[in-house]
């Protein structure tokens, strides 16, 4: 992959190795509609592995939420088609959101299985990194499913360690800023 052109911050487009350009970029509240639009396509077991549970619809008020991030207390990436947002594809979404009264951000990340694979995960995991380093907290963390190799394996390459999340079949994979 390699980087293009001079983009507005937090924006990169970038080619992947099976041909498709693709911009990395803060997700829009336009995003709403091709995200609840792409939902159906995701197989169980990814939004499984994201919202640690089944879901069938991303209801529009998630949706909505999802796309009006909090400039304070969140920020969510995407990865796109090279297209306004409103009709780009999103095949990727990852966010952080700081716990209320903490200096620690929770983060999510669901790369489809269209583009997965290809260095999209850990391009994503990076830049919440360096958000998250950047708003000066303390610990990045997420709950992933014990079983969920990929997303220990690079939480583990990125630097994370693992705790115990207080629920059976989950890990809290943590990193700590400082
Ligand atoms: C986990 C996930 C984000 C990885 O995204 P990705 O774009 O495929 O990841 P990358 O291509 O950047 O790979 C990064 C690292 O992840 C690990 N990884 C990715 N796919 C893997 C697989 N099938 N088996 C084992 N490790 C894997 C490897 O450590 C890999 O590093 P390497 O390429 O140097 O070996 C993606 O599979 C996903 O969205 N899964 C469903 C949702 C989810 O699990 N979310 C996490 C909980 S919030």
């Amino acid at each position: 992959m390699s980087p293009r052109n001079r983009l507005p911050p937090w924006h990169e487009q970038l080619h992947l190795p099976n041909g498709r350009e693709v911009l990395i970029r803060p997700i829009r509240p336009d995003d709403a509609g091709p995200l609840r639009a792409a939902f159906p396509l995701l197989q169980p077991d990814e939004i499984r592995q994201r919202f640690l549970f089944a879901m069938k619809e991303l209801s529009e008020e998630q949706a909505t939420k999802l796309t009006h991030p909090d400039p304070r207390t969140e920020f969510a990436l995407v990865v796109a088609e090279p297209l306004a947002p409103g009709e780009a594809l999103v095949g990727a979404v990852a966010r952080a959101a700081i716990a209320p009264g903490t200096r620690e951000a929770e983060f999510a990340i669901l790369v489809s299985h269209y583009i997965n694979g290809m260095g999209l995960g850990r391009q994503l995991m990076r830049r919440l990194v360096r958000w998250s380093k950047g708003k000066k907290l303390e610990r990045l963390y997420g709950d992933v499913l014990e079983h969920n190799h990929p997303m220990l394996q690079l939480a583990q390459s990125l630097g994370f360690h693992r705790e115990s999340a207080n629920s059976p079949g989950l890990v809290r994979v943590v990193l700590d800023l400082h």
